[in-house]
């Protein structure tokens, strides 16, 4: 006699440390590893690497009124396609998220279209009723713009502290982007860089650092050099673009490839490599614009990049080349932001939340036509990568072989959420 029913059997997986077994999943959650179970679905994981699904801590779904540049449907089904299974919304919607009520309708938006896991973080803005919705179920405060970026105004030093205190009383995560801007409309990739450079990036997280209160949860968004990265006092994040491209890639107008922080030249890119080991997360900052947006003269481009679907597959192709350990990827990309925002992480032990995306050993190049984001294109077209064949969330088969296959749609609340 068997000694359990399971939702999903996944038979022979490997974990990071090589060892192999079946995982046996009922209720979302990983019930047993290793026991003989029946299952109503199995599948044989033999030929697959199976990562943990990816949580994408920065991500701009748009929608609302910007719902031509990608909405929660488009958007979320993109980040299953690459093995992303939970996303993190940032706030600088139109309008911005700054009242509980737009935070719920919010909430509602991402539920009727979503097909993964979602959270939704809490605008920072002066005026913003921090409290109302924390209590709400914020997951965390910002990207909180301590430089001005598309849809952001830059905060003054005096304003961030007064709400870093307000955040820290409430026990939330402060996420900042920080930059320092010195120049405006710029015609090249090169001048944007210039405009907003590398050393005054460094400094802002500096200053950022020093603002916070002892012992408050901060978390630096999208830092894009090696000195940023030593100058944090808080977790890291990190973009793929910035690891994979350099605006020496790009024609010096191509407006496709202007984002902020910008792009930096080949010896950055480089070096922020070398930091590969202090970086807490990869997030993709997806910023989609059209590409009506885009072709325009530089100076008006807007900037952002689409980034969800490609991130894990850009990174699984570093590992199958050997640069990176498989670890580092798992970590970066699904427990250590779990353990940042405090989810359940996703993973191979009983308890664990049954989110997987599974890896053949073949790698592709990436080819903007069969992505899903609604913008329609990539600046990595052409790059090696591997993506997913299958991915599953919550112990549900939700994609496969470039299909849809179900929505499973879920709110994650912040830890606020419980003072209702
Ligand atoms: O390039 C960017 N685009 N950086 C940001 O911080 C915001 C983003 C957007 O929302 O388009
Ligand atoms: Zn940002």
């Amino acid at each position: 006699m068997l000694p359990v029913t399971a939702d999903l059997l996944l038979r022979n997986v490997a974990s990071p440390t090589g060892r192999r077994a079946d995982i046996a999943v009922t209720g979302g959650v990983v019930r047993h590893v290793g026991a003989a179970v029946r299952a109503d679905e199995t599948i044989d994981c033999s030929r697959f690497t199976c990562l943990p699904g990816a949580v994408d801590m920065h991500v701009h779904m748009r929608g609302g009124v910007q719902a031509d540049k990608e909405d929660w449907r488009s958007g979320t089904v993109s980040a299953v396609a690459g093995g992303v299974t939970l996303v993190v919304d940032q706030p600088n919607t139109v309008p911005p998220i700054t009242t509980p009520d737009r935070l719920r309708a919010r909430i509602r938006e991402a539920g009727e279209q979503a097909v993964c896991g979602f959270a939704i973080n809490a605008g920072v803005l002066p005026d913003a009723d921090l409290t109302g919705m924390w209590k709400a179920g914020a997951m965390a405060f910002g990207e909180t713009f301590a430089a001005p970026s598309s849809y952001g105004e830059g905060l003054d030093l005096e304003s961030l502290r007064a709400l870093f205190a307000r955040i820290h009383t409430l026990g939330g995560l402060a996420t900042v982007h920080a930059e320092e801007v010195c120049g405006t409309a710029p015609e090249t990739l090169a001048e944007h860089d210039r405009a907003r450079p590398g050393e005054g990036e460094a400094r802002a997280v500096g200053r950022v650092g020093e603002l916070a209160p002892v012992g408050m949860r901060l978390h630096f968004c999208h830092l894009s050099t090696a000195a940023s990265v030593r100058a944090a006092r808080g977790s890291v994040e990190v973009t793929p673009h910035h690891l994979f491209l350099s605006y020496e890639d790009f024609d010096p107008d191509n407006t496709l490839a202007r984002v902020n922080p910008p792009l930096r030249d080949e010896a950055t890119r480089r070096a922020l490599w070398s930091c590969w080991d202090a970086i807490d997360v990869i997030a993709s900052d997806h910023a989609p614009h059209t590409l009506a947006e885009k072709s325009v003269p530089f100076r008006s481009a807007p900037s952002g990049i689409p980034g969800i679907e490609t991130m894990v597959p850009l990174l699984m192709a570093a590992v199958y080349r050997g640069r990176i350990s498989l670890l580092s990827v798992i970590e970066k990309t699904s427990w250590r932001p779990s353990e940042i925002l405090g989810l359940p992480r996703a993973g191979f032990e009983p308890g664990d939340r049954a989110d997987y995306a599974l890896y053949p050993d073949e790698l592709t190049r990436i080819d903007a036509s069969r992505l899903h984001t609604k913008c329609g294109w990539s600046p990595f077209e052409g790059s090696e990568a591997v993506f997913p064949e299958e991915v599953i969330v919550g112990g549900v088969r939700v994609y496969a072989h470039g299909d849809l296959l179900e929505a499973r749609p879920r709110f994650c609340p912040g830890k606020g959420y419980l003072l209702q």
